[in-house]
């Protein structure tokens, strides 16, 4: 990465990068792959983990286009990566449109820069913790139609977000926001079963970060399904959420599920 931000974005490590060095990108700077390299000396399948939740999206991208969504908004989508939502959802539904929304500047700012001239496309700085402020967003409203199924998209986000800041409550609103039929696809971190000296560890490097690191257990994710129906498996470790055989077979850290909206 070349570009020169603004002083505080290189020398503090920031998740979205930190995820695009684990996938392997070079949206990152050196503050990120230090802290992104701290992580792998603890959990040195973090990178295999995060490319098996990127697995986990194209199946229920594909899933929620199969039962006809045509309608996306991918929060905390991160930085472009290879298998956008539009890329792999447009492969079997050409007029899906896709929103396409982070807090953070440089992945807007990369991802307006991928998706400029692509059609029924937007891409909106938003905050998750603020979701009525981003349900009204004009580019929001401008590309989808909330009449009518959305599938919102919460992937490896919410652990970014604290207990204080009650997640839950954002995601009731999101969901009150849809109609019945819309899908609710989520992933998220989880650190049960690992050593809590090893899981203080990690979290310890993300509190020097731009977000918090916040682990939750099943009990907790589930309760993000409140309102939803889950299709089947359930709410499962990432890689056994419908595999189709080109899902690694390593520990992601990670529940995922999909749910439709009662
Ligand atoms: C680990 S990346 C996940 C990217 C993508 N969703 C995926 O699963 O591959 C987490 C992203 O969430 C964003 N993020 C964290 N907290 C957020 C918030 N409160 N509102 C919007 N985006 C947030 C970060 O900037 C980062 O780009």
């Amino acid at each position: 990465m070349t570009d020169q931000p603004a002083a505080d974005a290189t020398t503090r490590p920031n998740v979205a990068r930190m995820y695009d060095y684990f996938l392997g990108g070079s949206h990152n700077f050196a503050a990120d792959r230090a802290a992104a390299e701290r992580v792998l000396e603890i959990f040195p399948e973090t990178g295999m983990a995060a490319q098996t939740n990127r697995h986990f999206l194209r199946r229920a991208v594909r899933y929620a286009a199969a039962q006809g969504v045509r309608q996306f908004l991918d929060i905390g989508a991160g930085l472009p990566t290879q298998g956008t939502v539009h890329e792999v959802v447009r492969t079997v539904a050409p007029d899906a449109r896709v929103v396409y929304v982070d807090y953070d500047e440089v992945a807007v700012t990369y991802a307006r820069e991928l998706l400029t001239d692509v059609p029924g496309t937007a891409v909106v700085q938003g905050d998750l913790r603020r979701p009525d402020d981003l349900l009204a967003h004009p580019d929001v409203r401008g590309t989808l139609d909330l009449d009518r199924p959305v599938a919102v998209l919460l992937l490896a986000v919410l652990h970014f977000v604290s207990d204080a800041d009650d997640p839950w409550a954002a995601v009731a609103r999101l969901r009150d926001a849809t109609v019945p039929g819309s899908h609710l696809v989520l992933s998220h971190l989880t650190l049960d079963g690992i050593p809590p000296e090893l899981a203080e560890r990690g979290q310890a490097i993300y509190r020097n970060s731009s977000a918090p690191l916040v682990p939750r257990t099943h009990a907790e994710t589930l309760r993000f399904f409140t309102g939803y129906d889950l299709v089947e498996p359930g709410l499962v470790e990432t890689t056994r959420w419908r595999p189709d055989g080109d899902s690694e077979l390593v520990d992601s850290h990670g529940y995922a599920g999909v749910g439709v909206r009662r």
